[in-house]
Formats: C-alpha cells, sequence, structure tokens
C-alpha cells in the first residue's frame, strides 16, 4: 500500500456532495432561500455554498463555503459550526424578517444559526458568495453598506484577504479555531490568534500559549521565516489606531489560487496547497512541532514525535474513549486500567499487594499541561549505542550507528572523524544546526563534544536511506506517486536551506544515501551543515569519494566557487535515479555503452521520456509528472550553472506550477550523444 501523508486527513475524508448548482445564483435575496442540494456559485465560478456533511450516515449537515475546482470538498468556512441540521430538505438558508441571513430549521421549527447583525429596520438585505470565498451581507440597494461578512467571522482557515487583527479598542483579536474532530466542525481547542504586541500565537483553550511566532521583522516571524513565501504569498502588517492586523495575499492567483492557512485539529497551524496534479493538498509548513501542542495527547498520554500516530497511553492506562482517538481527538487521554489499590486508609488495603511506583525512563513532562513528552535526552548517548557496534553506515565523514535511549526510543549517532576544530568552534557551529527545522530535514537531537570526540545526534528514521528503496530488491518498489513525493519533499528541504535560513547552507553533498524516509516514505534529508562544519577538510574528501563524484557539479572538479546550484545539479542526478530505479552509473542494457544522464537528455529534448521510467512500474506513472520530472532533472544538470533553476524554482515546477520548457542537451553530454 502506498503510505500517504496523513495532514489535513480531516478535510481528505469529507465525503463529496454531487455538486449541481440547481439554484445558479452567487446570492440569496429576501424572496429567496437555499434548501436541499441548491448552491451558490461565486460569479467567477471559485466558490460554492451550499449543505455539505462528511458523514452522510451520521446525519449531520452544516451549511459551508468550499472550492468549487477542487476536487476534494475541502470547506473552507462553515456557519452552523456546532448546530448541524439533520434534514437538509427541511432546512432553509434565507434572509430573516430582521435583514440577517438565518438558517431555520423546519423539523424543529427554530432557527439555529443566524449572521446576528444590527440591521436598520428600514433596510433590505442580500447575501452574496464573492468570487474570493467571502459571504457578504449587505444592503439591497448599497453594496458598499456591508452588515457582516464572512472573513470577519472566520471560522477554521484563514484564506487570502481574511484580515487576523486586534482590535486596539475592545483588545479582542479576531480567532480561527481548529475542528472539534475530524469530522465535526465544532469549536475545537485550538486557536490561532494575535497578541497585542503583534505576534502571531496559538492557544489551547483560548488560555494558554504554547507557540508563538516570534515578533514580526517587517518581513518576517522571527521564530516562522517560512510564514511568508517569496514564490506563493507575501504576508503583510497593517497598523492603525484602532486596530493591527495581519493579511496574506497570493502572488499569483491565477496558478496558485488553492493557499490557505488552516488550524488544524492537530493544533498545529499550517499552511496548504492544492496540488492539480496530484489531486493532493500539500503541506507547505506546519508549526509548532506535534508534541509542542499543549495537552494533545490527554490526561496520561504520552506524545511522541517520531511515532506515526503520535499518541499513547502510559503504561497500566487505556484510551478513554476510541472512537474520538480515531477521528483524531486526542485530548480525552487515557484512564488507568485497574484501580488504585493501596493508600485507601483502610489498613485492610494494605496487606495485599500495594501499588507502586512506575519508572518511565526518557520521559519529559510538559512545562505545563498534562501531555508527557518522549525524548529529549542529550545525554552522550556511547552506551547507548553499544560502542557504536549496530553500524548503519559509513561515510568518509565518520560513521553512524543506530542507538537506543534507556526507554529504547531508536537514535542515529554520528561520529565525525577527521575534524580539526576546537571545542567551542564546534559547539558554535552545531547549535546553529539546531535552529533549523524543517519538514523534510532530518531533525537534529543533540550532539557531544568531549576531549576528541564529536558525536551528532538525530532522530533515527527507521525505513532507512532513498538507496535502499530505489536500487535494490524486487518486493517494495517504490510506486510513481510516493517516488514523485520523495523529489517534491527533498527539493523543498534544499528550498529551506538554500533560501530559508538564516544563513544559506550549501548541502555539497546531496545522493540517495544522504535521503532518509521517515515511516511515511516522506523524504528527510541528513547531513546538511556538515559542509560548514567540516570545512576545508570536507571538499577535499568530498571530491575524492568514491560514489559520490557522478553526483557532483562540474564546478567541484573545475575549481569554480560552489554555489547552491552546485547542490541544484546533484538533485538533478538523483531525480534521474529516482526515475529510472537505477543507479546513473549502471549501464542500460540496451544501448551499450551509454550513460544514463546522456541518455535521458536526448529523450528528454525529443519529448518521449516514458521509456526513461523505472521498468519494474510497468508504466505506472502519471504521464505529466514523468514529463515534468524528466525535464526539471535536465535543467538541474546543465554544464552552466546560470542555466540550472534555484531550487525555489524547482519546487515550482514539480508542483505543478510551472511551465517547464524543454530543456537543451547539457553542454558536459553534448559530446557523448553526437554520434
Ligand atoms: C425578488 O426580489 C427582487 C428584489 O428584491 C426582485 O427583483 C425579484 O424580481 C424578486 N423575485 C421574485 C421571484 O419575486
Ligand atoms: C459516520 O457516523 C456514524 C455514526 O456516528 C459512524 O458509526 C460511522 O462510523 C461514521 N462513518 C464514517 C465513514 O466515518
Ligand atoms: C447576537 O448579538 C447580540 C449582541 O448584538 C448578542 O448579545 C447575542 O448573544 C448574539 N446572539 C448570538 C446567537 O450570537
Ligand atoms: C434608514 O433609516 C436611517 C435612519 O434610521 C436613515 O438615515 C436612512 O437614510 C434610511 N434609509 C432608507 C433607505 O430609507
Ligand atoms: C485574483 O485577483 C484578482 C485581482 O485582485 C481578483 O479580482 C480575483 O478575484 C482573484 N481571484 C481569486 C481566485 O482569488
Ligand atoms: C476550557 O476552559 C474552560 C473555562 O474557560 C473550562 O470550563 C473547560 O473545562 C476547559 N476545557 C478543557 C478541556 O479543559
Ligand atoms: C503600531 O502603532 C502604534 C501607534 O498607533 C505604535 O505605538 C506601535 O508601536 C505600532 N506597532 C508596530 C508593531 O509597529
Ligand atoms: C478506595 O477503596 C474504595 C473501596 O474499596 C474504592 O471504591 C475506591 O475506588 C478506592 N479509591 C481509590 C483511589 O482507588
Ligand atoms: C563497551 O566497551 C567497553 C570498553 O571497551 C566495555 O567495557 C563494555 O563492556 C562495552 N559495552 C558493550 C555494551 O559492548
Ligand atoms: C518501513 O517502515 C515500516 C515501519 O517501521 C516497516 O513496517 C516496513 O517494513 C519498512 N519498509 C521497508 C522497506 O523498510
Ligand atoms: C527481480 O525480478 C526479476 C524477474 O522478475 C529477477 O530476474 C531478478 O533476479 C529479481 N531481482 C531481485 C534482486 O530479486
Amino acid at each position: 500500500m502506498t503510505p500517504r501523508s496523513t495532514f489535513l486527513a480531516f478535510m481528505l475524508s469529507i465525503v463529496s456532495l454531487a455538486i449541481c448548482s440547481s439554484h445558479g445564483s452567487d446570492s440569496i435575496t429576501s424572496n429567496q432561500s437555499l434548501s436541499g442540494d441548491q448552491k451558490l456559485l461565486s460569479v467567477g465560478g471559485n466558490f460554492v455554498l451550499g449543505f455539505f456533511t462528511k458523514n452522510k450516515t451520521s446525519s449531520k449537515f452544516y451549511i459551508g463555503i468550499w472550492y468549487k475546482r477542487v476536487s476534494e470538498l475541502t470547506p473552507v468556512w462553515v456557519a452552523n459550526r456546532a448546530t448541524p441540521v439533520s434534514d437538509i430538505t427541511k432546512s432553509l438558508l434565507h434572509i430573516s424578517k430582521d435583514g440577517n441571513l438565518a438558517l431555520l430549521d423546519q423539523s424543529i421549527n427554530s432557527p439555529v444559526w443566524s449572521t446576528n447583525a444590527t440591521i436598520p429596520s428600514n433596510s433590505s438585505t442580500v447575501a452574496v458568495l464573492q468570487d474570493n470565498g467571502n459571504l457578504v451581507l449587505r444592503d439591497a440597494v448599497d453594496s458598499a453598506n456591508i452588515f457582516w461578512q464572512s472573513f470577519d467571522n472566520p471560522t477554521h482557515m484563514w484564506l487570502p484577504g481574511i484580515k487576523i487583527n486586534f482590535n486596539k479598542i475592545t483588545k479582542v483579536s479576531r480567532r480561527i479555531i481548529s475542528w472539534k474532530n475530524s469530522e465535526d466542525p465544532a469549536l475545537g481547542l485550538f486557536s490561532n490568534s494575535n497578541l497585542e504586541d503583534t505576534q502571531n500565537v496559538l492557544q489551547w483553550n483560548m488560555s494558554k500559549i504554547y507557540w508563538t511566532s516570534g515578533p514580526w521583522n517587517g518581513r518576517i516571524f522571527i521564530n516562522l521565516p517560512e510564514m511568508t513565501s517569496q514564490y506563493l504569498f507575501k504576508l503583510t502588517f497593517v497598523n492603525t489606531s484602532e486596530e493591527s492586523y495581519f493579511t496574506f495575499s497570493l502572488l499569483d492567483n491565477t496558478t496558485t489560487p488553492y493557499v490557505a492557512y488552516v488550524m488544524d485539529v492537530s493544533g498545529q497551524m499550517k499552511a496548504v496547497l492544492w496540488v492539480e496534479t496530484a489531486q493532493q493538498w500539500t503541506q507547505i509548513f506546519a508549526a509548532p512541532a506535534q508534541c509542542e501542542v499543549t495537552n494533545f495527547c490527554g490526561p496520561f498520554g504520552s506524545c511522541n514525535e517520531q511515532s506515526q500516530q503520535h499518541c499513547s497511553c502510559v503504561k497500566g492506562f487505556s484510551q478513554r474513549s476510541p472512537k474520538d482517538w480515531a477521528l483524531r481527538d486526542y485530548s480525552g487521554g487515557c484512564v488507568r486500567d485497574t484501580p488504585l489499590q493501596s493508600c485507601n486508609g483502610t489498613s485492610s488495603d494494605y496487606a495485599g499487594e500495594g501499588d507502586k511506583f512506575s519508572h518511565m525512563s526518557n520521559v519529559r513532562l510538559p512545562n505545563d499541561g498534562r501531555t508527557m513528552q518522549v525524548g529529549n535526552d542529550d545525554e552522550c548517548l556511547q552506551r547507548a549505542t553499544k560502542n557504536f557496534s549496530d553500524k548503519l553506515g559509513a561515510g568518509s565523514f565518520g560513521s553512524v550507528s543506530k542507538g537506543a535511549l534507556p526507554d529504547s526510543t531508536a537514535i542515529a549517532v554520528k561520529k565525525l572523524e577527521g575534524l580539526r576544530q576546537g571545542e567551542k568552534q564546534f559547539r558554535a557551529e552545531v547549535s546553529t544546526l539546531g535552529t533549523i527545522q524543517h519538514v523534510n530535514l532530518v531533525r537534529f537531537r543533540g550532539f557531544c563534544a568531549e576531549g576528541k570526540e564529536r558525536l551528532l545526534v538525530f532522530y533515527y528514521m527507521p525505513n532507512g536511506s532513498l538507496d535502499s528503496h530505489l536500487f535494490h530488491g524486487n518486493d517494495s518498489v517504490l510506486d510513481w506517486s510516493t517516488r514523485y513525493r520523495i523529489a517534491l519533499g527533498i527539493a523543498r528541504g534544499l528550498e529551506y536551506l538554500h533560501e530559508k535560513c538564516r544563513e544559506c547552507i550549501i548541502h555539497c553533498d546531496i545522493k540517495p544515501e544522504n535521503i532518509l524516509l521517515d515511516v511515511e516514505f516522506n523524504p528527510k534529508i541528513a547531513d546538511f551543515g556538515l559542509a560548514k562544519l567540516l570545512g576545508r577538510e570536507f571538499s577535499h574528501v568530498l571530491t575524492s569519494m568514491r560514489g559520490t563524484i557522478g553526483y557532483l557539479a562540474p564546478e567541484w572538479i573545475t575549481g569554480l566557487a560552489i554555489t547552491p546550484r552546485a547542490d541544484v545539479y546533484s538533485f538533478g542526478m538523483m531525480l534521474l535515479e529516482i526515475i529510472s530505479g537505477k543507479r546513473n552509473t549502471e549501464q542500460l542494457e540496451e544501448s551499450g555503452n551509454y550513460y544514463f544522464p546522456a541518455v535521458a537528455a536526448v529523450k528528454v529534448t525529443e519529448d518521449t521520456v516514458q521509456c526513461l521510467l523505472d521498468d519494474r512500474l510497468q508504466g505506472n506513472a502519471n504521464m505529466d509528472e514523468l514529463i515534468i520530472a524528466c525535464r526539471v532533472a535536465c535543467w538541474c544538470i546543465q554544464g552552466l550553472e546560470s542555466q540550472r533553476p534555484t531550487m525555489g524554482l524547482v519546487v515550482r515546477m514539480l508542483e505543478g506550477l510551472m511551465e517547464v520548457s524543454i530543456p537543451p542537451i547539457p553542454s558536459i553530454f553534448r559530446a557523448l550523444v553526437i554520434n
């Protein structure tokens, strides 16, 4: 089975309705109403409003707004979040007598939701669904006279144009609030709002702040630079005497119209983008790390960043409500399996077997709240690796061993060799590495610098490195969509290193061995920052290393300056291997001596790329994606670094957001392919 990312599962699992617009209008006037399957359609055809449910057997229906052209029904706003109706044919969205837009449940003959605005009695109103997803209740005659709008009352999504404001007069911030669980849009426990000092924060139960964006420096949030993306959207801060607010706009709303922030049921704020070629929402970023969400796993729950289902119960406890857990609501936590026996005040109880404290290692209590967090043990982790006996691999920069913390949490420990710098400098460099976090980078856990010993500690990635999946065996051939997702993830990780970190980091050693996979086959780039850590030693070793040379850009050999485009070249080489499932250096059986990248470059110019696909896939690949991947790879391996795209552009091209033209045959291969 193809492992898939489970983020936004709540959106993906929504059962789609037959989208037919029998109402066919973008507005409701005082003599109209909407009921049953009827829908409003915005003028440009971007958004639909109507009844939806994600689970028809539960008969809970909501009025919502969703994207017309996104094939997965994705509500961006919900009216009656906490008051569903059970029979849509007996429910009516209409302009009530007081001029408000209201939802009437005729089966109980009672209004279940209303815009509840103050409207002058002599005014006649109309509700209009605008093409940006905003539902506006305004004066029927004077269109500038707006009484209420959904953009001022957002639910769980922050769309372009919505202002997350702080009202300086009432001292209240607008809030977007998570769903209760993956099926139920009722108010959940997690919310996003602004603090007066312009920080964007996440809060649990409207009280405890568990994440802050850090101050706005005029361009970015200090703690989350990727919250503003140079390609997709632009975040703006506005400060007036009445309010301050953040809003964002899309840089290109024709090719990338579907970008939104969502306050997810996971308690994470996520930025997501609909990728048409993949027919899937992909995550641009999520903050904070899952286990840093307050009370995420509930009482007696423990959170583990590394496991696929983050929450589990501590020993001796079981899920209070497995039904809620299945819907990704862990807030009920866990309950004791057997009641405590002793300490009950009656002496007879003491005679029996008393209760004892159970030792739990490698777990830390949360700073606040009640969920424990597994991990965070920075101790020099030789004992943990059984004297480095369980080697995962050895590179020229040192060996990597698998180890375990006392509670058997797996870690990977890299022992650096050939490092000349002193302890102080090492600590300084490594501390910088520790601040770099991205879903597509291996997470750094700690380090040791004692005497001559230099150890780096990382989260262990159970599914090994990409090379073992690409080049070995027949049983577990990576399918095309997983390969494409892996390529895109690697590109995003590199884009982050090159363009989003405070200091640009050139990886210098991109190859399948340095791409690790987590349980869901999400790629994580390993060994970033080593080039900097090892300095001159690094380039020396790198260029003389067997097995790496095939990925090295010509400038490594010609001695020109190394820029981020050197990584782009290596990425291109690796992308060809992801496509073909073979080492570039392997000879092609039929074409004799031809070097695969050169053959690929020719096929790309001829636009006959099908034959480049790994034949174990038997042609099972999305052809559009295959063409994109092949073209991107060939652009990346151009001999002149100025002809190669930046990683940012690579990401855009792989996401299908940017046309990829046919690249020229790289100059270095022309000699190989001319005859
Ligand atoms: C509904 O009301 C609008 C004005 O409010 C009017 O233009 C329209 O003709 C009315 N439609 C019907 C079917 O009565
Ligand atoms: C829908 O809801 C019903 C009743 O709450 C539940 O039994 C069923 O498992 C749900 N179905 C899905 C697909 O979630
Ligand atoms: C409607 O608004 C009034 C104040 O204008 C408020 O007191 C009341 O609670 C609101 N009702 C609902 C259902 O939101
Ligand atoms: C409605 O009444 C207000 C005063 O309450 C007045 O200012 C306004 O002009 C009136 N509008 C119309 C359309 O009569
Ligand atoms: C794109 O921007 C234009 C101009 O700002 C606007 O009219 C249009 O509605 C926007 N489209 C979407 C899908 O938001
Ligand atoms: C949230 O806070 C309210 C008080 O503001 C409290 O009554 C409620 O129990 C809290 N919810 C949880 C899940 O602790
Ligand atoms: C916002 O404006 C107020 C004055 O209206 C000023 O005191 C405050 O420092 C400004 N905040 C920021 C973050 O610029
Ligand atoms: C104490 O003992 C009573 C009676 O045996 C029992 O009902 C109760 O649950 C016990 N209390 C605890 C904390 O275990
Ligand atoms: C690790 O090595 C030391 C000394 O070389 C030895 O005493 C110890 O038993 C070894 N530990 C393991 C787990 O092999
Ligand atoms: C990937 O990891 C999962 C979970 O640890 C494991 O069940 C599976 O066998 C692994 N697959 C490979 C090919 O290593
Ligand atoms: C893969 O399968 C092919 C034929 O299906 C077989 O010839 C080959 O030996 C297999 N390779 C491995 C590594 O099992």
